[in-house]
């Protein structure tokens, strides 16, 4: 397991001291452009989970640029499942990663949008009670707000039956937020997959066989493969985390 190894890079350009921070953040450059950048963690054999939380599979180097992304995005997009299973917090980020956001002209914390078809969420839950800025749940024209939501979060309704995403997207980078992480999970990559809207994916492999079981990172009907470009190779002991593009 890599613990809290330094962060290394092995392409392009190999580095042998550990990546400070400052590196780190100029190798996930903020895009001038609207952007979704998606980020996972998976086993060597392809497991999203491990005893049922990506948790298990995650490690100091991994949590790192986990937090990292976070300090760079204007939105964080996730799945109502995703939200509900992995327990989200308050989107809170520390006085350090605030700083850096306000020295760069950002708002002081990312925006939170969860994407939901039935609205199945609880206005009481931290990742809505303790949002230091409001969240938007993107959902359908139809759907029924459980008591309190609307109070809690922004529902932001696009498309009659389905979340039309390219729609919520197209929202909120009309609002001047072009830099969006997402955190997933497996359905909402499935569907982002599906609708052409993904830019990049960062990807950790946790150097770990968990054997059959897991599903993958991304689920629901299949789509036509899109090739990706390499950008980054970083290593931390036996764990590689990846940055791909869109070609
Ligand atoms: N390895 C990793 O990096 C990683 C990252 C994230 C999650 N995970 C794991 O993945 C598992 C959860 O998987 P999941 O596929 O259930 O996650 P998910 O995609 O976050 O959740 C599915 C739910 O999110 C909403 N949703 C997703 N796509 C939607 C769309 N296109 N339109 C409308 N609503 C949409 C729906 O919520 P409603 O039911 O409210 O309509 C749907 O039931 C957990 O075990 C978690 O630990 C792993």
């Amino acid at each position: 397991m890599s613990g809290n190894v330094g962060i290394t890079r092995l392409r392009p350009a190999p580095t042998t001291t550990p990546l400070d921070e400052p590196a780190l953040v100029a190798l996930y450059p903020r895009a001038d452009r609207p952007h979704l950048r998606m980020n996972f963690v998976t086993s060597v054999d392809g497991a999203v989970e491990l005893d049922g939380h990506s948790a298990g599979l995650s490690s100091g180097p991994d949590k790192r640029v986990f937090g990292l992304l976070r300090m760079l995005c204007d939105v964080l997009l996730v799945g109502a499942g995703t939200l509900r299973h992995e327990g989200y917090r308050g989107l809170r980020l520390d006085e350090r990663r605030r700083a850096w956001r306000r020295e760069h002209g950002l708002a002081e914390y990312p925006t939170l949008v969860v994407v939901s078809r039935t609205l199945r969420l609880d206005p009481e839950s931290a990742a809505f009670a303790d949002a230091p800025v409001r969240p938007v749940v993107l959902t359908t024209e139809r759907a029924e707000a459980p008591a309190g939501l609307a109070d809690a979060a922004e529902l932001l309704r696009r498309g009659e039956e389905q979340v039309d995403l390219a729609a919520g997207l197209a929202e909120l980078h009309r609002r001047g937020q072009h830099q969006l992480l997402c955190e997933g999970g497996p359905h909402l990559f499935g569907s982002l997959t599906a609708a052409g809207l993904v830019d990049e994916v960062c990807l950790t492999v946790a150097p770990m066989l968990t054997g059959p079981g897991a599903g993958r990172i991304t689920a629901g009907p299949t789509t036509r493969p899109h090739g990706m470009s390499l950008r980054h190779v970083l290593a931390a002991g036996d764990e590689l985390l990846l940055r791909y593009v869109r070609e």
